[in-house]
């Protein structure tokens, strides 16, 4: 089964474009052959409710499975993604946040700044990654085995979890 993923890169210098764009093409790279489209795409400012209100759209769209948001996750005054998506989920999904830090810390001890949370929206899941290429690609490579089998949960479609034993 296939899902919809929307991308939002948060960041104040790339949705002014004052800084080009790299985490779209990587995420594209990665994307292409797994089960997992890349539907929406958007740059945006730090802003809280600009994210907010980006992330409660996003919801509301049945087709989208997963919000990915990149960037805005560290310890910068503008740094606001953890806040904005906690007003937005319902119920907590802190396992890919720790995952994502823990797996960080093998690439880069500074993986233990970001702040990133995940959760759940209605049908959607939603999880915050560090904005830069590298830490997109290192992050999804870390829970792309994960994410069909989540996404399956969330939808109500996985018969079971256990692995038959
Ligand atoms: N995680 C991974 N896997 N790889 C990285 O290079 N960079 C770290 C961290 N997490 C990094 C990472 C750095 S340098 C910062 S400051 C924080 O994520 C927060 O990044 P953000 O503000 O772009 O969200």
């Amino acid at each position: 089964m296939s899902f919809q993923i929307a991308l939002l890169v948060l960041s104040d210098s790339r949705s002014a474009g004052e800084r080009e764009d790299k985490v779209i093409p990587a995420c594209q790279e990665i994307l292409q052959d797994t089960d997992l489209h890349l539907a929406h795409t958007a740059i945006i400012p730090d802003d809280r409710q600009t994210i907010v209100q980006e992330l409660r759209r996003l919801v509301l769209n049945p087709n989208v499975s997963l919000v990915i948001t990149a960037g805005g996750t560290g310890l910068a005054p503008r740094d606001n993604a953890p806040e904005a998506t906690q007003e937005v989920i319902e119920r907590p999904a802190p396992g890919f946040a720790e995952l994502l830090r823990l797996k960080g810390f093998e690439h880069t001890p500074k993986a233990m700044l970001s702040r990133g949370v995940a959760g759940i929206a209605g049908q959607t899941l939603i999880i915050n990654m560090p904005g830069s290429p590298k830490a997109v690609r290192e992050g999804l490579g870390t829970l792309l085995p994960i994410l069909p089998h989540a996404l399956e949960t969330l939808l109500g479609m996985a018969s079971e979890c256990a692995g038959g034993t």
